[in-house]
């Protein structure tokens, strides 16, 4: 059998996956050699397709089960040169490389997505450029409104649909979601935001996490337990004591400041106990405006939404005492509050790394 003989030399011969393809198209393809013999078999007498049927049959056979076998060894060979390749020596020495370190913000950014993905919080995010309307209207900041003015806002010059800020705040990531997702809702969105202002306490760009729960019969009562719940897990103390002040959010009605106490240990004023009291987050019941500038029903929905600073909450935990230092890139700084790539927060192992 010549035919079957040389195809299967050129089977074997074929060096790599590009000259298989091209033995089989010669064969099996549409004017292969075998196929050629297939269509033979239609002219003949049935004493001849009695014999030459299953002698074609078993060659087209022998044929594509040597194909295969060769395409799995080429397949294999070419896996094996790609490993080779690749091959990474573990047990080398690290060079005396400088070595990096997570800036104490992702750090707590993590240990925050951590502490909220416990209770079912999904992390949303938003633009940075924003459009008044996201960071302003839909949240009941009309455009004669004092708020305004009082966050300092970067307007972005240029032609737009819309007048585009920096957005000063993480809240507009509320109002994304909200138009976005179906309720029931529970996010955090921990971002960038910017104002102008500088001076030790402020730097005109900043770390906010905005929270937001919308669903049925939501009441202050969930906000507390879960304002209480999270800052138990991120101080890492259970003497956290809240006091819910009440205050003025235009994009929540009622509006609470959340103080959270403190006490001194070792000289350093240091969160837990009730010495004093020290701000620490912005809340409320989300305005019922608020849920139907989203196209939401508000008499069905209701929720929760809080905001606060993250820089400010690394430096109550970590005790750095001067905003600017965080965006200052000084190495020293870095090397002394950074942490470890292999810091990974999580809650059995303890969010404070
Ligand atoms: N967006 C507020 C700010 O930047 C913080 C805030 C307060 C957010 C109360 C909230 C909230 O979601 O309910 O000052």
């Amino acid at each position: 059998m010549d035919d079957a003989s040389t195809l299967l030399d050129r089977i074997i011969a074929a060096p790599d996956l590009a000259s298989l393809e091209a033995v089989r198209v010669s064969a099996l393809g549409k004017s292969g050699e075998i196929t050629a013999l297939l269509k033979s078999l239609g002219g003949m007498t049935s004493d001849q397709r009695a014999v030459e049927g299953p002698r074609i049959h078993a060659l087209r056979e022998r044929v594509t089960d040597a194909l295969a076998a060769r395409k799995d060894e080429l397949e294999g060979a070419q896996l094996e040169a790609r490993l080779a390749t690749e091959r990474l020596d573990l047990s080398l020495p690290a060079g005396d490389v400088p070595q990096g370190s997570v800036h104490p913000v992702s750090q707590v950014m993590d240990e925050l997505a951590e502490i909220f993905a416990d209770l079912g919080f999904a992390v949303a995010e938003g633009p940075e450029i924003e459009d008044d309307w996201h960071n302003f209207t839909a949240l009941n900041i009309p455009e004669t409104h004092p708020a305004r003015a009082m966050h300092d806002t970067f307007y972005l010059a240029g032609e737009h649909d819309r007048p585009m800020v920096l957005r000063t705040h993480t809240s507009p990531v509320q109002i994304r979601t909200m138009m976005s997702q179906k309720p029931p809702i529970r996010i955090i969105a921990p971002g960038r935001v910017y104002r102008s202002d500088s001076d030790a306490t402020h730097t005109p760009m900043f770390h906010q996490i905005e929270g937001l729960v919308i669903d049925k019969g939501i009441t202050m009562g969930h906000l507390k337990w879960t304002l209480e719940t999270f800052l138990k897990a991120f101080f890492e103390r259970d003497d956290i004591v809240l006091r819910l002040r009440p205050s003025y959010f235009p994009f929540t009605e009622p509006s609470a400041e959340v103080d959270v106490g403190w006490s001194m240990e070792k000289g350093r004023r240091v969160i837990g106990g009730s010495d004093g009291w020290m701000e620490v987050l912005g809340s409320g019941m989300v305005h019922p405006r608020v849920i139907a500038a989203c196209g939401l029903d508000p008499d069905e929905w209701q929720g929760f939404a809080f905001g606060t600073g993250v820089d400010r909450l690394a430096m109550l935990k970590y005790g750095m005492d001067d905003l600017r230092a965080f965006f200052d890139g000084d190495l020293r700084w870095l090397r002394h509050y950074g942490f470890s790539a292999l810091d990974v927060p999580t809650l059995s192992g303890g969010v404070g790394a």
